[in-house]
């Protein structure tokens, strides 16, 4: 994208936010790509040569809970390594201007959205930071620590599972709810760092845009895509700023900080 149309992208974005009441905002792994996590989709899909689905599903648990659990180990140790970049710190910013009139769906697994200071986070795929019993059921929060190759639960002896939303499994339903109540709600929809690939998640992107051409213009919500690339929702979107999100955020924030 040549300078000056991201430039205006950018000043349309803020404009956009200078007169909102309320914002949402939809984060998926690029978010977290500045701060030095692996997004899922960047090269080839493959993690050590199995597919992504392979080590995030519940069969692939089955056919091999110690595989599994090396590829989560590995995540919960690389995000203990890691720091927000300066594209979280602008969506914490943004929650300290709309307060509780904004709210953030994250697909992201790694916390560092509340390690920047939203508190507003509905985590819709789960988190690395706890644990679930496959037995009893139990919810642990271990933080990051190191756990064992395939971790047990302390009550009864069960092995655990990340306690993290695999492909084929339902999204946990009350937090699902208050993010679709969020989109509904918006007037301006942010959509960052995700290849909107993964239903349902990529299915608020339509929710929001659907509902603006609805209700017309200037009263549904204004949807700006933040990507390095433009990806298979860009068609949603009124807004498309392309380039880094730790770039292109924090300009945003900027302008609507000079107002
Ligand atoms: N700034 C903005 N966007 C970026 C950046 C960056 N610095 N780096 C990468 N991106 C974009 C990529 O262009 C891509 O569109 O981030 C997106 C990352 O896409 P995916 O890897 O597919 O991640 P995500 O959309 O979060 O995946 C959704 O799939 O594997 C499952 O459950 C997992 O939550 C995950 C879900």
């Amino acid at each position: 994208m040549s300078a000056e149309t991201l430039d205006h992208a950018i000043r349309r974005a803020a404009d956009a936010l200078r007169s909102a009441r309320r914002v949402a905002v939809l984060t998926g792994a690029g978010v977290s790509a500045e701060s030095g996590v692996p997004t899922f989709r960047a090269s080839d899909g493959l993690w050590e040569g199995h597919r992504i689905e392979d080590v995030a599903s519940p069969d692939g648990f089955r056919r091999d809970p110690k595989l599994v659990w090396h590829f989560y180990n590995g995540r919960r140790a690389n995000v203990a390594s890691v720091q927000p970049n300066p594209g979280h710190s602008a969506l914490a910013a943004l929650e300290s201007r709309f307060a509780s009139n904004f709210t953030l769906v994250t697909q992201n697994v790694d916390g560092l959205h509340q390690a920047a200071g939203n508190r507003n986070v509905l985590e819709v795929h789960g988190s690395l930071r706890r644990t679930r019993c496959t037995e009893c059921g139990a919810v642990r929060d271990r933080g990051l620590e190191a756990l064992a190759e395939m971790p047990t639960c302390a009550l009864c002896a069960g092995l655990l599972r990340p306690d993290i939303v695999w492909f084929g499994e339902m999204l946990p339903a009350r937090i699902w709810e208050e993010a679709v109540a969020a989109v509904e709600a918006c007037d301006v929809f942010l959509v960052v760092g995700t290849s909107a690939v993964v239903q349902p998640a990529a299915g608020l992107i339509h929710l929001a845009r659907h509902r603006a051409d609805w209700i017309g213009e200037g009263e549904g919500a204004t949807v700006v895509e933040v990507n390095l690339t433009p990806t298979v929702a860009s068609h949603a979107a009124h807004i498309g700023l392309y380039g880094p999100s730790g770039q292109t955020l924090p300009r945003v924030v900027d302008l609507l900080r000079n107002d």
